[in-house]
């Protein structure tokens, strides 16, 4: 997949399903990017803009059907790109962003079984511009947990929005959502274990950043 509508940016995805812990990762890698001298676009989906950041109250606490949800979610995603994700990209910046696309074919496709094809013309649509290759992230980080760890980790944790109230059985089929992207593109993603503690989970996802001789 080429990505020639960029400079020197870095874009980074992070992914997995809910209480699978990416969020203290991400701090901490934004962190040391900046003590490394890079210029670090903290960001997330869906949201990231003021329009995004909307639509994002929106898809996480209104009952919509599987084709409403995914129009808002593609909708704040192509806000979110033209705003900040390709212009920070151009800059040369790291762009850390707290899910992409892979979230929606993991929550809108595997756990809402909603139509794959749909969502890859979406995808196409969303993520080209004129003349230009499919922006895709250069790295997806996926925090892969088995669902009943994270449903204990969530428990009592805070006030459910409508997907951390899902039963087990939809974040199943989230992570096989997810385990199908890996699959597809088994290059773009980085496959961190979970389930281990916090500190290795760390040292692991400072190791694929190391390797790549991006930190
Ligand atoms: P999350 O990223 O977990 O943020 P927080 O830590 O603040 O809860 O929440 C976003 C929720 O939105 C999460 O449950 C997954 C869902 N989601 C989708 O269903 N589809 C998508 O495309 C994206 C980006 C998120």
């Amino acid at each position: 997949m080429s990505n020639s509508n960029r400079s020197s940016g870095l874009f980074i995805s992070f992914e997995g399903i809910d209480g699978a812990g990416k969020s203290t990762h991400i701090s901490g890698l934004a962190d040391a990017f900046k003590a490394a001298g890079r210029s670090v676009t903290l960001t997330r989906e869906p949201g990231g803009t003021p329009l995004a950041e909307k639509l994002r109250a929106m898809v996480l606490n209104d009952a919509m059907d599987s084709l409403t949800e995914s129009l808002l979610i593609f909708a704040a995603r192509r806000d979110h790109l033209a705003q900040v994700i390709r212009p920070a990209l151009l800059r040369g910046e790291v762009v850390l962003c707290d899910r992409f696309t892979d979230a929606t074919f993991a929550y809108q496709g595997g756990g809402r079984g909603f139509d794959l094809h749909v969502l890859k013309t979406l995808e196409a649509w969303v993520q080209s511009t004129e003349g230009q290759a499919l922006l895709q992230p250069d790295l997806t980080v996926w925090f892969d947990l088995d669902p009943l760890k994270a449903a204990e980790r969530l428990a009592g944790a805070r006030v459910p929005d409508k997907f951390e109230a899902q039963p087990v059985e939809f974040f199943r089929r989230v992570a096989q959502g997810y385990a199908d992207r890996q699959q597809a593109e088994p290059n773009r993603f980085a496959r961190i274990d979970a389930a281990q503690s916090r500190e290795t989970v760390w040292q692991d996802v400072v190791t694929v950043f190391k390797t790549r001789a991006w930190l």
